[in-house]
């Protein structure tokens, strides 16, 4: 099944093209002391919400100094135990959250201050982990909202999002509700890809499917990540996703615990006997 094809990113998954994105690659895995810092790669990726601090009102902080990043031409995942605040960075990052302390940063350019629209309009596609379609509408309604911020002709992209999930063709005048898991998580995706995004956040895309429905999901999420959107994405399937991973963060309490390629977090003792289950 694997092969190795030196033209192409993605052939090889597992970490063997460390080089694409990043010729320095990214370190090794490390343990964040408390209260320390995860350090982004030099050159600065191109998003990060860098040492954010923050919860929801006026509520206490979720948030501890936490940074997550991804770089162009990779696959960032971050993994970490139920409540670690996983899906609150990612709000953070899309500005669904104030950020009491630290920087959101596309493509160098400081976005905190944004609203999750103008970050759209920016180049962010974010699907998250709840409530990401709309059930009564059909399938193509759900990618035309998608769209919704585009005053061009959208009808290439959606033929690219049907390319991409057949399913969704043969499906798109069924209401969103009526598809199964997996399908339903491809309806968010596609919607998100309406935009075009520059960089496309996914927070648990494979939640509540079958172990061969994930493994499709992810071979969509490398074929999306080949076509150069940048991923940064949640995973409850940690040994999977840090599978396809160019590097990986391990929340725990609003914290980053461990940061590393995903290589080196699958084979990291301390990250594999808590989180990957040994
Ligand atoms: N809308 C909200 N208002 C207030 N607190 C919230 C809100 N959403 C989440 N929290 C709290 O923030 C903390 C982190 O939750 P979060 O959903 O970010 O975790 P997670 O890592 O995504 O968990 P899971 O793996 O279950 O998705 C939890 O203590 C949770 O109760
Ligand atoms: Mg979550």
């Amino acid at each position: 099944m694997k092969e190795t094809n030196m033209s192409d990113p993605y052939a090889d998954r597992g970490n063997h093209d460390l080089s694409i994105g990043n010729p320095k690659g990214q370190g090794t895995a490390q343990p964040v002391r408390q209260g320390g810092k995860s350090h982004p790669a030099p050159g600065g990726p191109f998003l990060i919400g860098e040492s954010m601090t923050g919860g929801y009102g006026n509520g206490p902080d979720i948030l501890h100094d936490c940074t997550i990043a991804v770089e162009k031409g990779e696959i960032a995942v971050i993994v970490g135990p139920n409540g670690a605040g996983k899906s609150t960075a990612m709000k953070a990052v899309f500005g669904m959250l104030d950020v009491r302390q630290g920087h959101v940063r596309l493509d160098g350019e400081d976005i905190t201050a944004l609203s999750p629209q103008d970050r759209v309009a920016k180049g962010m596609g974010f699907v998250p982990q709840t409530s990401n379609i709309f059930t009564s509408m059909s399938v193509e309604e759900n990618l035309e909202m998608g769209a919704f911020i585009r005053r061009d002709d959208f009808r290439d992209t959606m033929a690219q999002v049907y390319d991409l999930f057949p399913i969704l063709k043969e499906k798109r005048l069924q209401a969103a509700g009526e598809l199964s898991g997996g399908q339903r998580q491809q309806v968010a995706v596609g919607r998100a890809l309406m935009t075009q995004p520059k960089v496309l956040m996914l927070d648990e895309p494979t939640a509540g499917v079958s172990p061969i429905v994930m493994d499709e999901l992810f071979d969509r999420i490398i074929e999306v990540a080949r076509t150069g959107i940048p991923i940064l994405m949640v995973e409850q399937n940690a040994r999977q996703a840090l599978e396809i991973a160019d590097k990986g963060y391990v929340l725990v309490q609003g914290a980053n615990a461990f940061t590393g390629t995903g290589k080196e977090l699958l084979s990291d003792p301390e990250v594999r006997k808590s989180f990957l289950g040994g």
